[in-house]
């Protein structure tokens, strides 16, 4: 039952998650670079992919720790099979794409508040309340141009997660 309520949990936040990271970077990022979107708009888009960032970012690790703990003991496992080594993988997969999201939405943040400090960040993300008192400038282009390497990063890092998760499940060999 625990088993396959984890398996749950992983699956849909893995599935939330990478879907709001390829979401932005298609539809969002696009609209926010050639400044058809508002500038509020845009950071109430980036912020939210944050939230969804940290919180899978609890979700994820806590039901793949357990999937491992279950599904690969003795942990020789995780670097003795083909399957260990894509688990390895969506772990890694996972670090470097978190921290992308996380450091492509301090840059915007920085754009308009450079003081901001990490607790402050890690705190409150971008809320749209952080543009209160910030005249028009930078716009939306400008906060597009500075997250684009990372946005677009994340979303590339999103289809090798979502690649990795097929091949779990497609069953490759041990
Ligand atoms: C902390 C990071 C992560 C860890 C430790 C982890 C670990 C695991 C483990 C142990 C399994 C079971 C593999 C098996 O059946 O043999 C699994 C399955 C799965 N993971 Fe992750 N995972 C992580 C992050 C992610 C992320 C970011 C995604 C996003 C796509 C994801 C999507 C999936 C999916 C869809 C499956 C089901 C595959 C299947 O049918 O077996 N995981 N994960």
């Amino acid at each position: 039952m625990l088993r396959t309520v984890a398996f749950v949990a992983h699956v849909l936040s893995g599935a939330v998650w990478t879907g709001a990271a390829l979401f932005v970077a298609y539809a969002v990022l696009p609209r926010a670079t050639d400044g058809t979107m508002s500038r509020a708009g845009f950071v109430d888009a980036a912020h939210r992919l944050l939230m969804i960032t940290r919180w899978t970012g609890v979700a994820l690790p806590v039901t793949g720790a357990y999937l491992v703990w279950l599904l690969y003991r003795p942990l020789e496992l995780l670097t003795g099979t083909s399957r260990g080594w894509a688990v390895l993988a969506m772990l890694s997969l996972w670090g470097v794409m978190n921290g992308l999201v996380e450091l492509g939405v301090l840059r915007m943040r920085r754009e308009v508040d450079p003081d901001v400090g990490w607790g402050e960040y890690m705190a409150e993300g971008f809320p749209v309340e952080a543009l209160d008192g910030i005249g028009a400038a930078p716009g939306s282009a400008r906060l597009a141009a500075v997250a684009r390497p990372y946005l677009l990063a994340s979303a590339g890092l999103a289809v090798l997660l979502l690649v990795d998760a097929a091949l779990l499940a497609g069953g490759i060999p041990a």
